[in-house]
């Protein structure tokens, strides 16, 4: 576990200018999806509060995955009113690159014609975003980086087995991404800390086991689904429950806060009921939580910035507020990160 407070010798802290997300045109609702698979909406919006997501069409090149992260950030661009040329650095987490080789973050950097920008994929499952904006953020604090794009944008629809009803109904497509600048160390409105944590043991409650480098999609492999999402869904959501809480409380911890100086919380998305969970072991009102599931479903590395981007722009996030941005992922992954907006 690595944990970042701000309280360093950096003369600099980082500052979010810019926020946007895209989301694929067509809706997938549960009623779709009963069609296809033994379910019903009635169990699906019980279990999970989801009742829609959005789905890429594949082969529209305007619904790649870099290019759902090019909407995104032309957003977060205008909100920080910087043009790409400005940007020094792109972090894109995806666990669904347009491409292995090359990154979407490359394929993002030539869409937007960032030239002066390096760019680079992050892997850490859902927990990606929270992963990026922590990196960001150590570049920006080191000197090296004055502006970063940072994207979470995830087109998991690629790798959902659509005949397994207890995974297909979780998950959908979309991009948020983030402007982060550079800004002075005491600057009163900046990230304040970062928790990164993983636990490689926990690699087989939810993998993809073809694809990879160490088994290829053969025919046979392709027949038993074995390059989509492998999920034990149970032992996700006790894990998810126990982490998700201890995550928010080191953040909130590490900064002599106490709960109820958060003003909001913008848990992953990963169904409703974790969320509901955590909230109750934190004792946070759900009134101070930002949920989007029940509209995208869980989009992996694209639900706590489009969570947040939705909130900034209908005035709900207002500036001076104190966030609370808090993960769980695949690998397993987790981590959490304060802002003060
Ligand atoms: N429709 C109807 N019935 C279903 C469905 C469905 N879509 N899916 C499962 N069922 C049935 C099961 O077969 C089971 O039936 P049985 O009792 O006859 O065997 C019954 O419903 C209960 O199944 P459970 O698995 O106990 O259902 P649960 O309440 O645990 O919900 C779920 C399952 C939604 C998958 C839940 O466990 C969950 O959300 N887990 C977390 C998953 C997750 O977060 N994944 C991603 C994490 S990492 C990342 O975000 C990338």
């Amino acid at each position: 576990m690595n944990t970042v407070t701000q309280n360093s010798h950096s003369p600099y802290s980082s500052r979010i200018t810019g926020t946007g997300s895209a989301f694929p045109q067509n809706r997938l609702t549960n009623h779709d999806l009963a069609k296809r698979v033994d379910t019903s909406d009635e169990w699906i919006a019980d279990r999970t509060g989801i009742r829609e997501r959005r789905i890429v069409r594949p082969g529209d090149p305007s619904e790649q995955n870099s290019s759902l992260g090019y909407a995104a950030a032309l957003k977060a661009l205008e909100m920080a009113g910087k043009t790409p040329d400005q940007i020094d650095q792109i972090i894109y987490a995806t666990v669904t690159p347009d491409t292995l080789i090359p990154s979407a973050a490359c394929w993002l950097q030539h869409k937007l014609g960032a030239r002066r920008a390096w760019a680079m994929d992050l892997n850490a499952a859902c927990s990606g975003f929270v992963y990026a904006l922590a990196t960001a953020d150590q570049f920006i604090r080191s000197g090296q980086v004055r502006t970063s794009l940072v994207v979470g944008a995830d087109v998991l629809s690629s790798v959902t087995n659509w005949s397994d009803r207890s995974s297909c109904i979780l998950f959908g497509d979309g991009a948020g991404a983030f402007i982060v600048e550079q800004t002075h160390a005491q600057s009163p409105h900046r990230i304040l800390s970062s928790h990164l944590g993983s636990d490689g043991d926990l690699w087989e409650v939810f993998h993809i086991p073809a694809g990879g480098s160490n088994l290829e999609v053969t025919p046979e492999a392709y027949s038993k689904n074995l390059h989509k999402m492998n999920m034990k869904g149970k032992e996700i959501f006790k894990s998810a429950v126990r982490t998700l809480s201890d995550y928010a409380v080191m953040a909130i911890e590490a900064n002599g806060l106490k709960p109820e100086e958060i003003d909001w919380l913008i848990p992953h998305q990963a169904n409703l009921r974790i969320i509901e969970a955590v909230a109750k072991r934190l004792n946070f009102p759900m009134s101070k939580v930002l949920v989007n599931i029940d509209r995208f479903g869980n989009t992996s590395s694209a639900t706590v910035p489009t969570a947040m981007d939705e909130a900034v722009r209908d005035g709900r996030i207002q500036k001076g507020q104190t966030l609370l941005l808090d993960v769980f992922g695949a690998g397993l992954t987790y981590g959490s990160i304060l802002v003060r907006w």
